[in-house]
């Protein structure tokens, strides 16, 4: 069965070094921070060019600590797109926000900035923008919404870290920006983690300190915090892997030109469409289908693995049911509806040999 992200093959690829860095940890006696999360958290800055990194335990955590920094008060307000995976919601409704859920761009399926502007109220606080599926969210026209109403941005790049708009790197277009380095991300360890990245060094202060149990000296608590830590083990992988991400993203690039090519000019199947401006990190390959049962026989038959991505609109989650959520004026979201009828996720990696899944189709 050819798998749908072939993460053996690239610890096969990088055995070497990867054991080496996880003996430097192993014997050294240092598995919580310490110079390994430190030298992980400058080189991610470095690549992304974000003034401040702070590493912790997995993007949603990142999210919520992230929507901590920024200030959430219970009954505020947040956008959030109708279409992705639960975590911004869920995050913001754990700290007592309300998520008010935006339709999405039919071709980029990114969050609409139109359908963002409708929702804004007196009670809005700040856009949850979403990096799906690896490209970079509306950043220009977001962020003129944005200011013209006093709120902030959150950057949710858990899909996204190494991809890029108009030649910046994604995680530097919110206020605050997050990312997650979950196994199968494009840039993924051997376990959870996540990080944190502002050019704002208050915040960059406030992130570390809640990250730490609100402490900045041993035993003394000044705020509510949490155990944000990432492990020293998952930041030397991590150090291995960033040293490939750029060939790994372009070969990742090349595998999608190949499914593409395919696909792009098939009557009834639409790829996501990438933005002139964008380079995309391709967390997921994902195209519509018209006729997605048809097509799911078809993958069934030759044995490859897909994932639907996503089956349902967040609004429609029992969680945000159920009397939680309070209903927002555009909660039909008419194009993430139909979206999450016919989105389907193809095997996708650097390592994906993508010719033959083609062939076998
Ligand atoms: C868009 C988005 N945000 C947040 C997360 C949460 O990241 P983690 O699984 O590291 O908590 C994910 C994970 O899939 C995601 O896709």
């Amino acid at each position: 069965m050819i798998p749908f992200v072939n993460l053996t093959a690239q610890r096969e690829a990088y055995r070497k070094e990867l054991e080496m860095a996880e003996k430097r940890v192993l014997d050294s006696g240092c598995y919580i921070g310490g110079p390994e999360v430190q030298a992980l958290e400058k080189e991610l800055s470095t690549y992304c060019g974000a003034l401040h990194t702070v590493s912790c335990g997995s993007g949603t955590q990142a999210l919520e600590l992230a929507l901590m920094v920024l200030g959430l008060e219970p009954g505020d307000q947040v956008i959030v797109p109708d279409f992705t995976f639960i975590a911004p919601a869920e995050c913001v409704q754990k700290l007592g926000g309300v998520p008010v859920f935006a339709d999405i761009d039919p071709r980029t399926l990114q969050i609409s900035p139109e359908s963002a502007k409708k929702l804004i109220g007196p009670k809005t606080r700040g856009i949850i923008a979403v990096n799906l599926f690896g490209q970079c969210a509306p950043y220009g026209v977001l962020r003129n919404i944005a200011d013209q109403h006093g709120l902030w941005i959150l950057e949710d790049s858990a899909q996204a870290f190494g991809a890029t708009q108009n030649g910046k790197k994604a995680c530097t277009f919110g206020d605050i920006s997050i990312t997650s380095f979950y196994p199968t991300k494009p840039l993924g360890c051997y376990g959870d983690g996540g990080a944190i990245f502002t050019d704002n060094p208050e915040y960059a202060e406030k992130a570390r300190l809640l990250a730490n149990h609100g402490s900045r000296e041993r035993y003394r608590h000044i705020e509510i915090g949490t155990n944000g830590r990432l492990d020293a083990l998952q930041a030397a992988v991590l150090r291995v892997k960033l040293q490939h991400l750029d060939e790994e993203l372009e070969r990742r690039r090349q595998n999608a030109k190949v499914y593409d090519q395919v696909f792009a000019g098939l009557p009834g199947f639409t790829p996501q469409a990438i933005d002139a401006g964008n380079t995309s990190t391709y967390a997921q390959y994902t195209l519509l289908v018209e006729n997605r049962a048809e097509f799911i026989r078809r993958l069934d038959k030759a044995e490859i693995p897909y994932c639907i991505h996503y089956p349902s609109p967040l609004h429609t989650q029992p969680c945000f049911c159920a009397g939680h959520a309070e209903p927002t004026t555009d909660a039909s979201c008419p194009v993430t509806e139909k979206v999450c009828t016919q989105a389907i996720s193809l095997p996708f990696c650097a390592f994906t040999d993508v010719q033959k899944i083609v062939e076998r189709i």
